[in-house]
């Protein structure tokens, strides 16, 4: 006896982008007026001017879903055409309800599958990976992946080192089946985890339960263990370095996104590959930050429809995943 399954299609595609970030701005100089810090010492060492901060009102999933509508808005598809909801957040102040559920209701999908994902930083990277296969497997058909973070609820802002990187915001993406394999666009995934140093970026739960990282020991990892993550991406979607026309790294330090530049431009990525650098005015939004990013520059006209995007978030966990795509 052999059980039936759905037919299986070539693979999935991005359709549609959207954003949401709360209206309050914090600039560096604000947190200089709270913590033992400056505004050019930000500038320097993390590369961000300002960022955005929800108010107590608004909550992560007001983010996901206004980013989640964008999103269908920006696709063309009608909030009954999706079937699966994912949101990729490290960030809900209680883990039960999810926040998948909500956010569908809130925007009107009706009784998708929906559930959230917890890679913190990477959470978008996994979330679109799951996607794709689910559309390719034929047990999804349109999938809406939201990465929301309200970072603000988790920040110590007594604790210079952090309180000067988070920031609040949702990104997302609308995932449908590619009918031929010329229409494929989104790559295979390329994942995984460093458990071993899951103590260096974690909630401090014996003391102020806040977000707590090492930041150096962060930040060496970053610099040296992403770009193979990036390249195996490449790798894997059957494409060179020079294929990539735009790299959105995960908007964790401008440092570390200029590091991966350099090192995927010795391997053989264009020096007129466009680098994401969101963090800027946006601040470090985990899981939100790449699809935010990728939405902020084509509505920016700094990345067309049609070009070859590669994605590669890392993050708490230690957690990374990246794959190319083709921008909706
Ligand atoms: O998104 C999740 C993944 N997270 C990351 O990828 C973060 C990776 N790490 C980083 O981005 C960087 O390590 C930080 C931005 C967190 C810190 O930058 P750094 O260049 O590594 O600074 P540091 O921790 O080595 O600190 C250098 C100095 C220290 O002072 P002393 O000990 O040299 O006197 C810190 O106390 O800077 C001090 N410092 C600050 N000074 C002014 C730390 N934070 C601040 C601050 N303002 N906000």
């Amino acid at each position: 006896m052999s059980l039936r399954l759905p037919a299986a299609v070539p693979g999935a595609k991005i359709i549609g982008l959207g954003s949401a970030q709360p209206d309050h701005v914090v600039t560096n100089h604000d947190l200089a007026q709270r913590v033992e810090t400056s505004d050019q010492w930000i500038r320097d060492r993390v590369g961000i001017v300002e960022r955005r901060i929800a108010k107590d009102d608004t909550s992560l999933v007001d983010l996901a879903a206004e980013a989640g509508s964008r999103a269908l808005k920006d696709s063309g598809l009608e909030p009954t055409d999706v079937d699966t909801v994912i949101v990729a957040t490290c960030t809900m102040t209680a883990p039960i309800p999810n926040a998948a559920a909500q956010t569908a209701d809130r925007i009107g999908i009706t009784a998708p599958a929906a559930f959230d994902l917890n890679a913190a930083c990477a959470g978008f990277c996994y979330g679109l990976g799951t996607a794709a296969d689910l559309i390719r497997a034929g047990s999804a058909r349109n999938v809406l992946v939201i990465g929301a973070e309200k970072l603000s609820d988790w920040i110590d802002w007594d604790d210079r080192s952090t309180c000067i990187i988070f920031a609040d915001a949702a990104g997302a993406a609308v995932v449908t089946a590619a009918r031929t394999p010329e229409e494929v666009g989104v790559g295979p995934v390329a994942w995984g985890s460093a458990g071993d140093q899951a103590a260096t970026i974690r909630i401090l739960e014996e003391s102020t339960n806040k977000l707590w990282q090492h930041g150096q020991a962060v930040f060496r990892w970053a610099t040296t263990r992403i770009a193979p993550v990036a390249l195996d991406a490449v790798a894997k979607a059957g494409l060179t370095p020079a294929d990539i026309d735009v790299l959105v790294p995960h908007q964790a330090n401008l440092r570390i996104v200029e590091a991966v530049a350099k090192r995927l431009r010795k391997d053989g990525a264009r020096e007129d590959m466009r680098v994401a650098d969101d963090i800027v005015h946006s601040g470090n939004t985990s899981s939100a930050s790449i699809p935010m990013a990728l939405d902020h520059m084509r509505a920016a006209g700094t990345v067309r429809s049609g070009e070859i995007a590669l994605l590669v978030g890392f993050g708490a966990g230690l957690s990374y995943a990246g794959q190319v795509v083709v921008v909706p």
